[in-house]
């Protein structure tokens, strides 16, 4: 559940505002003990806070989490509970060190299952003590060892045809992720040419993609940190634009390259991809965990379906394809039936959007995502979010499994 990777002083996308190592004690001797190891090392950027895991996970709840944690399990009842719930709400790479008062060998087996790095018996004998903090923060030992690491998952939003929805479904998907299930989430606008997602944000954005997409050896998370933009608490957008007298060329590792670091910092990378059939949109489908197809109950959009579905490949393990119909009962009896619809494409239909034009228009043009309203296409894409947001350590569903109410 946790890394297993050692900190290191190289941050991650958004990290500057994270810091590097914060401690949750629950007694004041231990306070002491962690405040001593600090000011011996003279390290900066930390924290040691009372309160125990509960404080530790309310922190993590609120805000991005530290890269490595110390957390004190002492009245924290049932204690791998508590554990499993902070590995929900921390940063994915983040890395962590449990102390408590129970010398028991089930609950260090469990901890130590849970990616739990260490488990220290109080009182905290010094010397282990600095070991395991050392330990913890990479100190000791300059070469990273990356055994297992939980990355976060990449949700690939495509449209069949133009105006379908697509960028307002992902736009929706990252805003509710962030906001309502508190995940630390990057918006990858790969629309180059529209540029929407920033507009339905009402947030303003440069070329950085374009930079990143072009010359992948300067992307680095201190790159990322300077290019993402904030759109709120836990939600980056990155975003460029395309210029027809000018166009982009794509280094074909940029995409590849700059997914992998981004999975590193965020539970989502959600990306609004074009319908081109182009090789951005080909990597963003390949790369991807989940792929979202938004369409709609006209000939139009089937006809560009069938041509998509030539070039989505088979699910990987653990990849899923799925379809999202938005602007359900737009076109009143005109509308293809959803069922003459799933024969046609030999697909399900995994969750629906009803169209509401005063609702989802009004939305995007104040920049206000309709998820965070109460109509009817807010509580649609609610859905979607619970099939979406669930725990990243459950074991994948298939997505119309986990839309069932
Ligand atoms: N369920 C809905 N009900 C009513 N209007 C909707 C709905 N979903 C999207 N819209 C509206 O349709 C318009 C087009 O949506 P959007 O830009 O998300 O489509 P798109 O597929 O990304 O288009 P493009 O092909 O330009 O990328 C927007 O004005 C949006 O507010
Ligand atoms: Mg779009």
């Amino acid at each position: 559940m946790f890394s297993d990777r050692k900190t290191s002083t190289e941050l991650g996308p958004g990290t500057v505002r994270r810091e590097t190592f914060a401690a949750y004690v629950s007694d004041e001797a231990s306070q002491r003990a962690v405040q001593h190891y600090i000011a011996d090392l003279s390290l900066t950027n930390c924290s040691v806070h009372l309160g125990g895991i509960n404080a530790a996970i309310a922190r993590c709840e609120r805000e991005a989490s530290p890269q490595a944690l110390l957390v004190d399990l002492t009245d924290a009842e049932p204690a791998a509970t508590k554990v499993t719930r902070l590995a929900e709400f921390c940063d994915p790479d983040v890395v962590v060190l449990a102390i408590g008062d129970r010398n028991d060998v089930s609950l260090f087996r469990n901890l130590m299952r849970a990616g739990v790095r260490d488990y220290l018996v109080k009182p905290l004998p010094r010397a282990l003590m600095q070991e395991a903090l050392n330990d913890l923060l990479g100190i000791s030992a300059p070469v990273e060892r990356v055994l297992t690491q939980r990355l976060g998952r990449v949700v690939t939003v495509v449209g069949t045809r133009g105006g379908v929805g697509a960028t307002t479904i992902a736009t929706n998907i990252a805003w509710g992720l962030a906001n309502h299930k508190h995940r630390r989430v990057a918006l990858l606008d790969l629309d180059l040419t529209s540029q929407a997602c920033g507009l339905m944000l009402g947030v303003s954005t440069d070329n950085a993609l374009r930079e990143a997409l072009e010359r992948p050896q300067r992307v680095d998370s201190l790159f990322l940190d300077r290019a993402m933009v904030p759109c709120d608490q836990r939600l980056y957008l990155l975003a460029g634009k395309d210029d027809p007298d000018d166009p982009i060329k794509l280094a074909p590792e940029a995409l590849p390259h700059l997914i992998s670091l981004l999975r590193k910092s965020f539970h989502y990378v959600v990306i609004d991809a074009p319908r081109t059939g182009n090789a951005l949109m080909r990597q963003a489908l390949h790369l991807a965990g989940d792929r979202a197809i938004v369409l709609d109950q006209t000939m139009l959009s089937i006809r560009d379906m069938l041509q998509l579905k030539g070039l989505l490949e088979e699910p990987r393990e653990g990849q899923e394809n799925f379809l999202i119909l938005n602007r359900v009962g737009e076109s009143g009896k005109e509308a293809i039936t959803i069922k003459a619809l799933e024969e046609t494409v030999a697909m399900k239909i995994s969750a629906t959007v009803p169209f509401d034009a005063p609702n989802a228009v009004s939305a995007s043009n104040a920049g206000i995502p309709a998820v965070s309203g109460a109509g009817p296409v807010g509580k649609a894409l609610k859905n979607i979010l619970e099939a979406l947001g669930g725990t990243l350590l459950e074991p994948p569903k298939r997505w119309w499994q986990r839309l069932a109410p």
